[in-house]
């Protein structure tokens, strides 16, 4: 989708990359991401309104280390450099920059010096806390720039040279604990840039089901699979508003879904007016993993069998060009930061090969979003907050959370313990405030005592999350008394479990799911 006022980001590794870029749209601008290596071409190609250069872990000073063209400042378009980018900024143009006397790391407090453009509603009569990473820092400032603010560890904290629209901000103002991180921003882009509130949600929706129903012939059709989840039901509902019943959403039920989760998820696709192609494969899934214990090979055939159901009733419908999909953005993120290692920990189940093999065409009408944005998308469209707010759910479903064979019996118990967390998140409010909350049955037997007798049942653990991406995540720590009531609960009303264990393992080392 063509954007007519957009602000580049160049990614020099930082880890704080995404949230410029999500401070920027916050605004009601729309941003991008592209690695520091672009060339300037591309950078004109994709006539930016601003340029911001991110942090990034290397020293500008050492050999290899990520750089740019001096003429990136000479190009009429203003300029953001933030932590590395400003020290970049600061020696391409000829300044100096060395190995601070003290690494900074952490709170500092700034004094602003000069009023500025970049410092518009912003009282100068105090000082204001910024979030501080940087082992070097700016020495000396290049010709024609001068100094805006200072901290006591940083003389150059804030520099610019006006008249050329550059600014350099020794701390980063995409992250909370900046306390004008914001105004700066807004500064930045409104004030220097001259941007307007061009990006907004309604505006998206608008002139992506435009696209879309300008794309898609009509003749042709587009099928996608639907799982219930938010990104695959704002896709789904952008597409059907832009080609109707042409959009062919298929839903299967693999077997390993949660209690009365294929009914729900009907019940709320007929809702929003979105016919499902609903697909019970329960008994080929199940007969298929029958006696299968390793991890890697249940995914590997919930997968490959998902594919194949997929496939065979896509080919019974005639005009099928497209695949819809809901990719975000940071799934595209051409990015040079550091991604985690990158041997495969966990196969992740999608529809990955299937438009090769089917000769589809892929269309991702999100993959400029970020889930915050979808999630505004989603309220602009009226989904219930139920799915807005949906925790996520692993595509192999319950298979991940039987430790062990699955059968019929394990999924059951799996289900009806796994709903009473649910309830009782839900209840509390703690649902909406983690990143998942899911019971795991394990592969063994443990004794216990009921009434008089002995007994001699399944243990399940409890495994609730919070995270911002999860990439990382910690154990949540959940009042006694709630976890009290899930065990209680859990032991009293499902038959086959005796014992409740609570994780407390965080990610890394641990993953979040157990298999
Ligand atoms: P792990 O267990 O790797 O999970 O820490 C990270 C996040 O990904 C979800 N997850 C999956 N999602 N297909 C998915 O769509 C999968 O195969 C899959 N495996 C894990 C998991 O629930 C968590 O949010």
């Amino acid at each position: 989708m063509e954007h007519p006022e957009k602000i580049l980001i160049l990614d020099f590794g930082s880890q704080t990359t995404q949230l410029i870029a999500r401070r920027v749209r916050e605004l009601s601008v729309y941003s991008e991401i592209k690695p520091c290596f672009v060339s300037l071409d591309e950078v004109r190609a994709f006539r930016p309104k601003g340029i911001i250069l991110s942090g990034g872990p290397a020293s500008v000073y050492d050999e290899g280390a990520p750089s740019v063209d001096r003429e990136l400042f000479e190009m009429g378009i203003p300029v953001l450099g933030i932590c590395y980018g400003a020290q970049l900024m600061a020696q391409v143009l000829g300044g100096r920059v060395e190995r601070s006397p003290k690494r900074e790391y952490g709170q500092a407090q700034i004094d602003l010096l000069h009023s500025s453009l970049l410092f518009k509603g912003i009282s100068m009569d105090r000082t204001y806390q910024v979030w501080m990473s940087h082992s070097d820092r700016i020495e000396e400032l290049p010709p024609d720039f001068r100094t805006l603010a200072t901290t006591p560890n940083s003389p150059y904290a804030i520099i610019a040279n006006e008249k050329k629209g550059l600014y350099g901000v020794q701390f980063h103002p995409e992250v909370v604990h900046t306390e004008i991180g914001r105004e700066l921003l807004r500064n930045f882009v409104f004030e220097i840039c001259g941007c307007t509130e061009s990006w907004t949600m309604p505006s998206f929706i608008e002139s992506t089901v435009e696209e879309i129903r300008s794309l898609v012939r009509p003749d042709e059709k587009v099928i996608c699979a639907l799982s219930g989840g938010i990104d695959s039901t704002v896709t789904a509902l952008l597409v059907h508003r832009a080609i109707g019943d042409r959009l062919i959403s298929v839903f299967v039920n693999n077997g390993l879904l949660r209690k009365g989760e294929a009914e729900e998820v009907l019940d709320l696709m007929g809702g929003l007016g979105l016919k499902l192609d609903y697909i019970d494969a329960s008994d080929l899934f199940l007969d298929r993993l029958k006696g299968v214990t390793d991890p890697e090979q249940k995914r590997k055939i919930i997968g490959e069998t998902f594919i194949e159901v997929f496939e065979k009733r896509a080919f019974k419908y005639e005009g099928v060009k497209y695949l819809a999909q809901g990719t975000l953005y940071p799934d595209v993120i051409e990015s040079v930061s550091f991604k985690g290692p990158s041997a495969r920990i966990k196969s992740h189940h999608n529809v990955g090969g299937l438009p090769e093999k089917m000769h589809l065409k892929l269309l991702e009408p999100l993959r400029e979003l970020f889930k915050d944005e979808v999630r505004k998308i989603a309220e602009v469209m009226g989904l219930p907050k139920k799915i807005i707010w949906r925790q996520p759910f692993p595509g192999p479903g319950l298979a991940v959370r039987i430790l062990g064979e699955i059968t019929e019996e394990k999924l059951s118990i799996l289900r009806e313990a796994d709903a009473i967390v649910t309830e009782e998140m839900l209840t509390s409010e703690w649902y909406y405030r983690v990143w998942q909350s899911f019971a795991v049955l394990l592969p063994i037997k443990t004794v216990g005592v009921m009434g008089d007798e002995r007994t001699y049942e399944y243990v399940v653990a409890l495994r609730v999350v919070e995270s911002q991406d999860a990439m990382t995540a910690d154990w949540v720590r959940l009042p006694y008394d709630l976890l009290a009531r899930i065990s209680n609960r859990i032991i009293n009303e499902v038959k086959g479990v005796n014992r409740v264990v609570f994780d407390i393992s965080s990610k890394p080392p641990a993953t979040i799911e157990w298999e």
